[in-house]
């Protein structure tokens, strides 16, 4: 029985792409990406709208041939936990095609994004997300800690984030993690 025509099994191939560099075209196909994969989302992605509220400095681009089916975004930060800065790197604008999901593609991102996590030297990544796909960062080796997360949300308010706070250890071990502080962004989420 042939595969359905929207399912491809063809190999994804990889780059990652500084946010400077990233053509118009590719901003546009990024655009696609997100209105398919988040489409409850409150920002409009269209034209050459490829972020929703933080930008990402650099991002892991997945291809199925000329066609963008899978992103992870990153950005290098100081958050504050407690009196303290922490050096973390942000993830977001995670995404898997849905014509590719369930076949593995999201697990090469994450797995991705550590490696390169490790090369920028990054002792933590870091991310917040819906309950709903916590599950998913678990199977990557992300850790669900219990620090309130504080950020300035896409409308400017700053609220404690009401979903899910996640760690992966790169070059630090999790033990380091500081697990009784409040995080505070001071940001965008990416
Ligand atoms: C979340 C997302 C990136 C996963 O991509 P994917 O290619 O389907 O994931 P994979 O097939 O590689 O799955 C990896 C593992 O995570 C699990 N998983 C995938 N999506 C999950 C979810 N939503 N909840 C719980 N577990 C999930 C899979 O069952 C698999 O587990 P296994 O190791 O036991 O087999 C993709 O579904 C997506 O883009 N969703 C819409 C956008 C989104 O919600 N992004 C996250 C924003 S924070």
């Amino acid at each position: 029985m042939s595969a359905p025509a929207e399912v491809s099994w063809a190999p994804i191939s990889w780059s990652e792409t500084w946010e400077d560099d990233v053509t118009p075209d590719e901003h546009a196909a990024l655009a696609v990406l997100f209105a398919r994969c988040f489409p409850y989302s409150r920002t409009p992605f269209t034209g050459f709208r490829s972020w929703s509220s933080g930008r990402p400095e650099l991002r892991l681009i997945g291809r199925d041939g000329p066609r963008i089916v899978a992103h992870l975004g990153i950005l290098r930060r100081f958050v504050r936990a407690g009196e303290a800065s922490l050096l973390l790197g942000d993830v977001g604008l995670v995404a898997a095609d849905p014509s590719v999901q369930g076949n593995g593609v999201g697990a090469e991102l994450l797995a991705r994004a550590a490696t390169t996590l490790r090369g920028l030297g990054m002792p933590f990544g870091f991310l917040t997300c819906g309950e709903a796909v916590a599950a998913f960062y678990e199977r990557g080796g992300w850790v669900r800690v219990p620090n309130p997360t504080r950020m300035v949300r896409a409308d400017g308010q700053v609220q404690v984030y009401d979903g899910a706070s996640m760690v992966l250890p790169v070059c630090s071990p999790m033990e380091d993690w500081p697990a009784g502080e409040k995080i505070d962004r001071n940001g965008l989420e990416v």
